[in-house]
């Protein structure tokens, strides 16, 4: 019998890996006590070990010196990856940090497993970048040498909801159609397809590059960035009238895969020449705690958690007491509707392409299966009902759906 294929989905923001164990699904615990992996590592300052997934977690939350990153997935691609910076006290590079993370997936799953992998089946989104097939496939490219540099000699890749479609087989009746709506941190991934007698045959598959750190972004720079200062003005040093604040500063820190890449001596500067000239100083002043105590991932932790919940109709606010006693961003259901009303539109009309690329009607469509941690906000399920009113709303395995498809994928992948 051939040595089984290791399935790993890289998520932007949680990763899981399975395997067909004698024909049979099953995941292993890359974290321990759990299938998923949050997709992010911890460099201490100086040069302590790397940590990964929850425990990289934990030490940003404890306060500890060093560097956090999340979102890795978004670089592949781009010439960041290759941009070698100090982290951890040695040079290297995104993707060295990649191939790190990648290492340490194959040797738990390895050891979850008892055995050895060679081969590995990727999920990998439609598009990792939308409208761009250069960079898409640069983007595969970069994550496949990632692999082949953490020791797997062999590997594949399948789209992520084409996974999903697999994992969700023989739920529906025979012969019906379905939509995968995937949307998970960094993605939106789509694929029609049809099962029957147990086989599955894919009309079309779609994506775009909105996920939900896109929705923390928006939802950060609308609700938690004007409380440090975003919109307001500055005076001028020579010369009389105002100016308004910049933007660029907020952008960076409310994008994720920014975050560890703000805190340099210029940016310090500027904030710093900011609060002066600032109309409003006070909350200027909170823009200057966030860069001088490295409280970027804090925030967007914080931003996240109040997406959830506003999502999830509480209404407790961003909590941002870390920056100054009791500071809390309003946000409530209907705030956080607004601030993605460009995301809901983006999603509709790559919905609807990914019909018209299928060559079927919404009303064809008998079920529509939400997959994928982002598919649990409200607007996701709102646009697939508005799109296909006739067809069963099914929710999959939110967080393990695509590795579960990859692992089954693998008894035909070699
Ligand atoms: N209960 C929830 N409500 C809304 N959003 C949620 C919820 N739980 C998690 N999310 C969001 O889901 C996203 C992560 O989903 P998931 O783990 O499926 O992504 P991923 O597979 O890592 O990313 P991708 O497939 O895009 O590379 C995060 O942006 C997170 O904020
Ligand atoms: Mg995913």
């Amino acid at each position: 019998m051939p040595a089984a294929t290791l399935a790993v989905d890289f998520g932007t923001s949680n990763s899981a890996a399975a395997f067909l164990d004698a024909g049979q699904l099953r995941r292993l615990p890359i974290e321990p006590g759990n299938e998923t992996l949050p997709t992010a590592v911890f460099f201490p300052a100086g040069s302590g070990a790397m940590r990964i997934g929850t425990a990289a977690g934990e030490a940003l939350i404890a306060g500890d010196e060093g560097r956090y990153m999340r979102a890795l997935k978004s670089v592949l691609g781009t010439d960041l990856l290759h941009e070698p910076r100090l982290i951890g006290g040695k040079r290297q590079t995104l993707a060295d940090i990649v191939t790190a993370f990648l290492v340490v997936v194959k040797e738990r799953a390895e050891a979850a497993a008892g055995c050895p992998f060679t081969a590995v089946l990727s999920g990998r989104p439609v598009h990792f970048h939308s409208a761009d097939p250069a960079r898409d496939a640069r983007a595969e490219a970069d994550l496949r040498s990632c692999y082949l540099a953490a020791g797997f000699t062999h590997v594949d890749f399948l789209f992520e909801p084409e996974a999903a479609a697999r994992a969700s087989l023989g739920q529906g009746a025979a012969g019906e159609l379905g939509l995968i709506v995937d949307i998970g941190g960094g993605t939106s991934d789509f694929s029609v397809f049809q099962s029957d007698a147990g086989q599955m045959r894919i009309l079309a598959s779609h994506g775009i590059r909105l996920g939900g750190t896109d929705f923390d972004q928006a939802v950060s720079m609308s609700h938690a960035m004007p409380l440090l200062g975003r919109g307001g003005q500055l005076t001028r040093t020579f010369g009389d009238g105002l100016l308004p604040v910049p933007n660029a500063i907020y952008g960076d820190l409310s994008t994720w895969a920014q975050i560890p890449f703000v805190y340099t001596q210029d940016t310090r500067r500027a904030v710093k020449d900011m609060v002066r000239h600032a109309v409003e100083p006070k909350v200027m002043a909170r823009l200057e705690t966030v860069i001088d105590e490295q409280l970027g991932h804090e925030l967007a932790f914080a931003v996240e958690a109040g997406k959830i919940a506003a999502n999830g109709g509480s209404d407790s606010g961003i909590k941002m007491g870390f920056i100054e006693p009791r500071l809390t961003a309003p946000i409530s259901a209907a705030s956080l509707d607004a601030s993605l009303s460009d995301a809901r539109k983006r999603l509709r009309v790559a919905m609807q392409e990914t019909l018209v690329e299928a060559g079927v009607q919404a009303d064809q469509i008998g079920a529509v299966v939400l997959v994928g941690g982002s598919s649990l906000m409200q607007l996701v399920a709102d646009e697939a009902r508005a799109l296909c009113p006739g067809a069963a709303l099914r929710r999959s395995e939110a967080f393990t759906a695509v590795v579960d498809g990859l692992a089954l994928a693998t008894a035909e992948a070699r």
